[in-house]
């Protein structure tokens, strides 16, 4: 069936519609009329030198990619949908080198190193700490006088922290972490002002960085996590550079992720109050799932056809990129009832804003949800009269359902 309400040369990944908001009717009607739809490009837009991609949004669709790597690679052309026009096709390959963009069995061994970095009780041991921190980001913003934004004032901080507290970076260098880390993934918006050299010479240095950190722990074992990932070669253990690389993406994949998620959980609390009077009441533990689906703060990832295949009625070709929208599958009617209502005590939530099962699931999860809980018990018990003063100013992006700045007030 065709498509009738999807407008000519509507291509999801533009950076100018995710600016403006999250394609929602559009992603409704793919659902219903044609869940896997060829979405051309041309001129070489999105960096791949190829002629487009699969759309894919039913959240079955999206999970069965997910969950087959050996039908659908991460690796062939990343998981990134897409990078700018004038990109260098050895500049796309680079990124193999990051855990997101790795296949089996490579994938297989380095995950199941860096996951000793995420075990339940490694978070646990954060919690006290990172507890104390959302309190007191919390008190600083709550002492502000006037009008605040709260995405710098209180979302970006907690996930930086977290961050650095997981790895174990001294005090006296976060600022230079943080630094880095913000410039490596602001490049993608004009406003910043932040040009791609700059965005890559910060990632150099950030991984230059970690795999001094790796050097000097190999040198000089210490009872820390990176000592755990490096201090002994081998099979069980990650060389320095692949600690280098492990950094960098979680300084991509653990930052903007949780920010985003935080900006557009206080968002929806603040434009439907009843569910934030339902949460400084009862405090559901389901909210921080409900805020991530409402939020998902990753639009899309993608995969590229090992081979040809069949999907939801069409004919994938090997070579083939696939966008795998985690955001339409977050809307499903077939899985949500009310998928449009924000419900902060929705359960079962089965959403896919971590990703849709499979080897790449994320291995943030439980540390977001953490984080998310923390900031929110924090900011209901220290600003309870926050209310919004402006509407949220959007980032320009392919694949990130950002927020640059959020005007609110407490008084
Ligand atoms: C609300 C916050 C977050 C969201 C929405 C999110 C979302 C995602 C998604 C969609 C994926 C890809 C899943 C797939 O391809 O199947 C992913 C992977 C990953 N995430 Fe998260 N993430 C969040 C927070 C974090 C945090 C806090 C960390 C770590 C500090 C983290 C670390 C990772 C890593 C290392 C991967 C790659 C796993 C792999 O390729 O095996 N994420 N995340």
């Amino acid at each position: 069936m065709p498509c009738p309400a999807l407008p000519d040369g509507f291509d999801f990944t533009d950076p100018d519609v995710l600016h403006h908001r999250v394609p929602l009717p559009e992603f409704a009607e793919l659902r219903r009329a044609e869940p896997v739809r060829w979405i051309p490009q041309s001129g070489n837009v999105a960096g791949f030198q190829d002629e487009g991609y699969w759309a894919v949004t039913r959240h079955a669709d999206v999970k069965y990619v997910s969950t087959h790597p050996e039908l659908f690679s991460s690796t062939l052309n990343t998981a990134i949908i897409r990078f700018n026009e004038h990109i260098e096709r050895d500049a796309i390959d680079a990124q193999r080198l990051i855990l997101l963009n790795m296949d089996p069995p490579e994938h297989t061994r380095v995950r199941q190193i860096v996951q000793r970095v995420f075990t339940p009780r490694a978070i646990r041991a954060l919690e006290e700490r990172l507890r104390t921190r959302a309190l007191n980001i919390a008190a600083s913003a709550r002492d502000r006088s006037g009008p605040f934004d709260f995405v710098t004032e209180v979302a970006c901080e907690l996930p930086l922290q977290a961050i650095a507290e997981l790895i174990g970076i001294p005090q006296d260098d976060r600022a230079k972490i943080f630094d880095w880390s913000n410039k490596m993934i602001a490049y993608d918006d004009p406003e910043y002002a932040i040009t791609e050299e700059v965005g890559q010479e910060s990632a150099t240095e950030l991984i230059a960085y970690a795999m001094n950190m790796a050097a000097d722990r190999r040198a000089c074992p210490a009872k820390d996590i990176v000592s755990a990932l490096v201090a002994a070669e081998g099979e069980g253990n990650l060389r320095s550079d692949e600690f280098g690389f492990f950094v960098l993406m979680l300084a991509v994949a653990g930052n903007e992720t949780t920010r985003n998620a935080i900006t557009h959980g206080m968002h929806a609390f603040l434009t439907h109050p009843e569910q934030w009077e339902l949460y400084k009441r009862e405090r559901p533990a389901t909210a921080a799932e409900e805020i991530v689906r409402w939020a998902t703060p990753v639009v899309s990832f993608q995969r590229t056809a090992t081979q040809d295949t069949e999907l939801g009625g069409k004919r994938i070709k090997k070579g083939e990129r696939v966008g795998i929208f985690y955001a339409s599958a977050n809307h499903d009617p077939e899985v949500f009832e009310d998928p449009d209502a924000f419900d902060i005590t929705r359960d079962p939530n089965p959403h896919l804003g971590f990703g849709g099962g499979g080897p790449h699931y994320c291995l943030g999860k439980s540390l977001a949800v953490l984080e998310i809980d923390l900031i929110f018990n924090a900011v209901a018990d220290a600003m309870p009269g926050l209310r919004l003063v402006g509407n949220p100013r959007r980032l320009r992006s392919a694949w990130i359902n950002g927020v640059k700045e959020l005007q609110v007030s407490t008084g």
